[in-house]
């Protein structure tokens, strides 16, 4: 990279430059802040503010500050938009969220950290945290889940994870980016009550259960104020009540559209990206003269992101930091173990699955995505691994020398369709959003023309969306939801159809029958909207207003078939009453009674019986994965807090657990409820 120099004063010389506090890695961090911030002049805090040549901050080669390196992002480390650089290409966000898996995701989060290590940059440009709010915008892939609960215990996992390597997370899109629709300019009207109990927390618990190092503004208004200028987002909330260490960089461009420096400068943001707009020098400049900012306040901005310099380890001796790896096999084991456990089983009649391999003579293997590749036009999120294994060859290498593969389904004893979405126009891509809920007509003709050849049909599903099934499902005996799953998806297939894994990924988002249910999709104001959208569900967001509202799902959060089977029993409680200090404790056993090693997702849902507010029919607070052999029994508890009784009040603009009973319900899926038990909480 070529690098641009600033041209204020001499370069200090090498040893010169060593001994100076700053670069002394013994030194408390802050104290090699104020050290380096007190040596940088106006203009050179100015020069620090924005990038070059997209994921570079700029240097100081005056006093050895080299360039920040930043590189995108959710599923793959990717450093330039040609692929001349390879890397694992992990499965998607919503893939790894139905594993349920925190631990999964924090290995996630080290494996794609030393990839990033090893080709010398400094932050990932991920997790992406927003909530699925509606099941149309083109980067639900990219997300986690719609459940706040699920998305907090993910994203603290995976910054653990990428910042346990000494390079920064950068979460994004800090807020309310949950459409491609109009994203540059659209103004999201949204109440504070639904900020804080469904799009707050996982940025909320990265901050301070994980101290991320680095958060992204979002493209869009929030309550008619961009997210890179929104004073009341970055300072009041972000750095003030949470206490956010690290820095905020805006999304690419995002600056385009504000409306001033200065009000970006006082708001927080400290680096535009990806080169000066607003953060021009000149610009800067003059702002400043005209006192519409102080240096104080870009003092602490720039702070913010030479604090991060210093974690990252961008002055120190490279030999003392962790080591970079990339493309390892180990990296794309984990990609395939992280598949596996995402794959969602959604329906098996008959337990058509798990195919038995010295039965089965012939297969035919059909449909449009079983030869798609699908790392490539997802936008930021695009990969570029060494390699691709698609669900075809997923299918030949395990079916090599025992059963024989045809395109014919009349000749099979069963038929496998690969159908589903890509990332293209219209389907899981960035900046625009879906434009049909439904598979491609010829997909839907496909499938009910091949069930009447083959009964014995099994659909899997690419995709990284909820989709319409209504036209089809019924007449295909099995379904399964396989994402997009990274550079080992079609092994990771193969796999779980032929029982190798028994599957074990649960739905983090609710498949709904008609695009009709959704609770976004009430009018074109509160979706796609036009200048602004009006979040009118509030906090019913996902399974919060099916359950509510009592509408019936497709499939309901939470849900996901196994080879084998679980039995749930003993609910205990350790409390009667719960008062605020007092932790209470629910456990219950469970067993695997069927015939496979399996693992399962319990899941524990609050229902409020009484309440000042309206408040959703249940809401998930603690889920376990386990795992058990056949007959095995494990016992699992799970502790429940004033915290998890708690709803955000808008009368008196605070956290709050009213007394009363409280219903706690235990089961498999937000629907599928095993046990069930009651606490009183009193004040
Ligand atoms: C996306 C970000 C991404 C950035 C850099 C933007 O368009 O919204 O998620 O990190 O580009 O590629």
């Amino acid at each position: 990279m070529k690098k641009k120099m600033v041209k204020v004063s001499e370069n200090l010389s090498d040893s010169e430059l060593l001994k100076l506090p700053f670069m002394d890695s013994n030194l408390d961090i802050e104290k090699r802040v104020d050290d380096l911030l007190g040596r940088l002049t106006l203009k050179e805090k100015f020069t620090l503010s924005s990038g070059i040549k997209a994921w570079y901050t700029q240097p100081i080669e005056r006093l050895g500050i080299k360039s920040f390196a930043m590189h995108d992002g959710p599923h793959g480390l990717r450093v330039d938009t040609q692929g001349k650089t390879k890397a694992t290409y992990f499965p998607s966000a919503i893939c790894r969220a139905a594993s349920w898996n925190p631990d999964l995701s924090e290995k996630f989060g080290v494996a794609i950290a030393q990839e990033v290590r090893d080709v010398g940059a400094h932050m990932l440009l991920a997790p992406g945290i927003n909530i699925q709010r509606t099941p149309m915008c083109g980067r639900t892939f990219e997300y986690q889940t719609e459940d706040p609960y699920l998305n907090k215990k993910l994203a603290v996992a995976v910054v653990k994870g990428i910042q346990s390597q000494k390079i920064a997370a950068c979460i994004k899109h800090f807020i309310c980016n949950n459409q491609e629709a109009n994203r540059f300019t659209v103004d999201t009207i949204v109440s504070e009550r639904a900020l804080q109990e469904i799009y707050y927390p996982a940025f909320k618990a990265a901050v301070i259960e994980s101290e991320v190092w680095s958060i992204m503004s979002c493209y869009n208004k929030v309550n008619g104020i961009y997210g890179s200028e929104h004073k009341h987002l970055l300072k009041d909330v972000l750095m003030n009540e949470w206490g956010f260490i690290g820095f905020v960089v805006s999304d690419w461009g995002a600056t385009r559209f504000i409306t001033s420096t200065a009000s970006c400068v006082n708001a927080g943001l400290t680096l535009e990206m990806p080169l000066a707009i607003r953060y021009d020098i000149e610009i800067l400049s003059k702002a400043h003269e005209e006192q519409k900012f102080t240096e104080e306040i870009l003092n602490d901005n720039i702070k913010r992101l030479l604090r991060v310099m210093f974690l990252v380890g961008l002055f120190d001796d490279k030999s003392t930091l962790p080591k970079g790896s990339r493309n390892t096999p180990e990296h794309q084991t984990l990609a395939r173990e992280i598949a596996e456990e995402g794959i969602v089983l959604l329906k098996n009649e008959a337990s058509l699955l798990p195919l038995k391999i010295e039965q089965i003579k012939k297969i035919a293997v059909i449909g449009p995505t079983a030869k798609k590749r699908t790392y490539l036009g997802a936008g930021s999120s695009t990969n570029f691994p060494p390699y691709e294994i698609k669900p075809i060859d997923g299918m030949v290498e395990k079916c090599e020398g025992r059963i024989e593969i045809t395109n014919i389904p009349s000749e099979a004893e069963i038929t496998v369709i690969f159908a589903g979405l890509r990332h293209k126009k219209g389907m899981d891509v960035e900046s625009e959003d879906k434009t049909s809920f439904k598979l491609p007509e010829e997909q839907i003709t496909l499938i009910n023309d091949t069930v009447k050849k083959n009964p014995n049909t099994i659909v899997v599903l690419t995709g990284g969306s909820p989709i319409s099934m209504i036209e089809w499902i019924d007449n295909v005996p099995v379904v399964v939801q396989a994402w997009y799953g990274g550079m080992e998806a079609g092994r990771a297939i193969a796999h779980i159809l032929f029982g190798d894994i028994n599957p074990s990924g649960k739905l983090p988002v609710t498949f709904p029958k008609n695009l009709t249910d959704s609770p976004a999709h009430v009018s074109k104001s509160t979706y796609p909207g036009d200048e602004k959208v009006f979040y009118e569900e509030d906090i019913f967001v996902g399974y919060r207003h099916f359950d509510t509202k009592d509408i019936e799902p497709l499939f309901p959060f939470g849900h996901g078939l196994s080879y084998t089977k679980f039995t749930y029993e003993n609910f205990k409680s350790s409390h009667v009453k719960m008062s605020a200090e007092e932790k209470c404790h629910i456990s219950l056993d469970v067993t695997n009674t069927g015939e496979w090693f399996g693992k399962e997702v319990i899941q524990l849902y609050i229902q409020d019986v009484e309440c000042s507010a309206e408040r959703p029919n249940r809401e998930l607070k603690g889920f376990k994965k386990i795992e058990l052999k056949p007959n095995e029994k494990k016992s699992v508890t799970f502790e429940i807090t004033k915290e998890d009784l708690s709803f955000f009040d808008e009368k008196t603009n605070e956290w709050k657990a009213e007394k009363g009973k409280f219903n706690i319900l235990i089961g498999s899926s937000s629907r599928d409820i095993r046990l069930r038990g009651d606490i009183e909480y009193i004040d």
